[in-house]
């Protein structure tokens, strides 16, 4: 038990900034801090960080707390693993209550027992290396031969496990890990009977550690090659391992992706510590498997740009394609980096210094469409079909990448690289579009049809209206997007702006989001044009490769002068049209669509208020909230000159 005096202590010294600055990367935003969620796959920023409040809140995912509650969302930690970290990270001494007895350590969760029983085994293994005699000439003359510096063996905790058969199984049970934790962890074996085995023997070990630096499982290399067993053996999947969400290095790495904002992605556990070595330390591996999305929203937190690292043989490259296109479909810039033959990053980053590795790096790596192309028309040489067929792939794959623009640069490069038009390109693409469109759809109908989403939406009844100004919004944005409107601010100043950079500001300032899918991603076209300094209207949409969003875009532009009365219809309340004040539309939608929004969160409170069991205190906070909320509705009716 961690005493009080420790807790208070922790708690007094930790920087909800400076922790969460580890995990994720963090811009200023007013007195804020602002960055992409690390629970959530998204585009725009909505993780906000409070330094003056020390708090968190995920807005794209509801979560929100303190520092400790962070560690435990985020590295899935208890709540005293999350102290202890902070305590470790902060140099505060952890005053115990009590000392814990055998049967409390029974006790311990067993996650927290495997990660106790994983750095032991860390440990165990690092002392092997160094202080045995069969460590050091086995393990640390491999290591020596390898070119690894004793500074970089300690740097990635390496360690040697030994020979004999139950080596680590007895020293664990000794220092009194059981069999069943033993066992779950996967660096003993226990076949039937209560005399355990090592997994690892006779191996060089490498340690993996999660984002945090705690150590998860292991990687084993054979030394001998006279025995016929796998090279490379890695822990099994456990409470605490799982492959796939885990990238080698990633630890020791996150810093310097930060910094550089790039990573480089390798095959292996070597290629990762020769080239730290080396100097290049933005690197991680997918330890020889095929990228998971897991692993890429990894590399997401820290950076969106990608090199992949390939060591030249041509169906390992053909392999990985798909992998790739996941990376893609996240939207991630990719680039592809061969290595001349028989060469590894491993082998390249010994032979050579850090600038030369920069300057091979910077003068090689390939974007990647250009890349698969060039790959699949060496294959394709002169047959018609096989070209078609490649042509149909790369498609494919221009087809995931989420930004229009881009995309409309990749078919312009392809069409040269393969020398084909590039409408007949536009046209395989606008096909796979609307048939991953379709899939989506469909998904989401489904997802929609779940009870509970059909419950969420009947009580919030203003969930038809909401449609319609949203609608009215998007028309305003595609019709009168550049224009330069008069408003007036709260205090009643006039001040002059675009339509486009008016309704950006509003949505960010009073953190709105669309309801409709398509309307978002309409809206995330214009504020990325916003950002370039281009003003996206309705002709940009009319003449981009989208079907749903040209189609919107010219009806937009079509219905230029009927927008009041056709609103006043459908919300069947009576507004004079006005085409010449497009700043009073402006200004009256925005209020209506923050109306609604209330009216959306109102419901809420509501709900919670008519359950029975709440407390009078949780009674009293909702009561508080909906009061507040009523009155900003009123006022916003005022402003809209409505009574309620
Ligand atoms: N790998 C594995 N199991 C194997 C072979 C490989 O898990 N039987 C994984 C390891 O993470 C390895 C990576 O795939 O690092 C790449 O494999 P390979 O290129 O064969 O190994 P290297 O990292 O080059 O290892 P070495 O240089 O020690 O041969
Ligand atoms: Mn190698």
């Amino acid at each position: 038990m961690i005493s009080r005096q420790t807790i208070d202590a922790i708690f007094s010294t930790a920087r909800v900034e400076e922790v969460i600055g580890d995990f994720v990367s963090l811009k200023r935003s007013g007195s804020n801090l602002k960055g992409l969620s690390p629970f959530a796959d998204e585009k725009t920023p909505s993780f906000m960080v409070s330094p003056a409040k020390q708090i968190w809140k995920d807005f794209s995912t509801g979560k929100g707390g303190n520092v400790v509650t962070f560690l435990m969302e985020h590295e899935q930690f208890t709540y005293p693993e999350a102290l202890r970290w902070l305590a470790k990270k902060y140099n505060i001494e952890i005053e115990e209550d009590r000392e814990q007895t055998d049967e409390q350590k029974e006790e311990l969760k067993q996650r927290e027992s495997l990660f106790i029983v994983s750095e032991f085994a860390k440990k165990y293994f690092e002392e092997q290396l160094f202080e045995t005699e069969e460590g050091q000439n086995v393990g640390l003359s491999y290591f020596k031969e390898r070119g690894f510096t004793k500074q970089t063996i300690e740097k990635f905790e390496l360690g040697y496990s030994p020979a004999k058969r139950n080596a680590f199984t007895e020293a664990a049970e000794k220092k009194g890990f059981g069999k069943n934790i033993l066992e779950a962890s996967g660096l003993s074996i226990y076949k039937d009977s209560d005399f355990g085995i090592d997994r690892f023997r006779e191996r060089v070990i490498f340690p993996i550690h999660s984002f945090s630096g705690r150590v998860l499982g292991f990687g084993g290399r054979i030394l001998r090659s006279d025995i016929k067993a796998a090279k490379y053996l890695n822990s099994p999947e456990s409470d605490i391992y799982h492959k796939s969400k885990i990238l080698y290095g990633i630890y020791q790495s996150k810093q310097a992706i930060l910094k550089e904002n790039e990573c480089l992605l390798v095959e292996g556990y070597t290629d990762v510590i020769s080239l730290h070595q080396a100097g290049i330390e933005n690197v991680v591996s997918s330890s020889g498997t095929a990228l998971t999305p897991d692993q890429i929203r990894l590399i997401k937190r820290l950076t969106p740009n990608v090199i992949i690292l390939y060591d030249g043989d041509a169906a390992g490259i053909r392999a990985s394609f798909r992998g790739i296109d996941l990376i893609l479909e996240q939207e991630l810039n990719v680039k592809v980096l061969l290595f001349p033959n028989g060469e590894d990053p491993d082998s390249f980053a010994q032979k050579h210094s850090s600038e030369e590795i920069k300057t091979y790096i910077e003068e090689n790596a390939t974007d990647f469409i250009r890349f698969k192309a060039g790959v699949l028309l060496e294959e394709a040489k002169d047959s018609p079909v096989k070209k078609a067929e490649l042509i149909r792939d790369i498609i494919h794959s221009i087809s995931l990448i989420p930004n229009v623009i881009q995309r409309e640069l990749y078919i312009q490069e392809t069409s040269k690289i393969m020398d084909v038009r590039e409408e007949v390109l536009f046209k395989e693409l606008g096909q796979n579009i609307q048939r991953k469109q379709k899939e989506d759809r469909e998904k989401k109908q489904k997802e929609e049809s779940s009870a509970q989403m059909q419950i969420v939406k009947e009580e919030v009844l203003s969930v038809n209206s909401r449609q319609v100004i949203e609608e009215e919004l998007i028309r305003l944005l595609l019709q009168y997007g550049d224009l330069i409107v008069d408003l007036k601010d709260e205090q009643g100043e006039l001040y002059q702006t675009t339509v486009i950079e008016e309704i950006i500001s509003q949505f960010e300032t009073n953190d709105l989001r669309w309801g409709s899918e398509l309307y978002q991603s309409i809206f995330e076209d214009i504020k990325l044009g916003f950002e370039n300094e281009e003003l996206r209207t309705g002709d940009f949409f009319v003449k981009i490769f989208d079907e749903e969003k040209t189609k919107i875009a010219s009806e937009a532009m079509m219905e230029k002068y009927s927008l009041s009365e056709n609103w006043s219809k459908k919300l069947n309340i009576h507004i004079k049209p006005k085409e010449d004040n497009i700043s009073k539309d402006i200004n009256d939608t925005i209020l209506r669509y923050k109306s609604i929004y209330l009216e959306e969160v109102i419901g809420e409170y509501s709900q919670i208020l008519m359950q029975e069991d709440i407390s009078g205190e949780v009674r009293n906070e909702q009561l508080e909230k909906i009061m507040i909320l009523t009155e900003m509705r009123a006022k916003i009716f005022k402003a809209l000159n409505r009574v309620i």
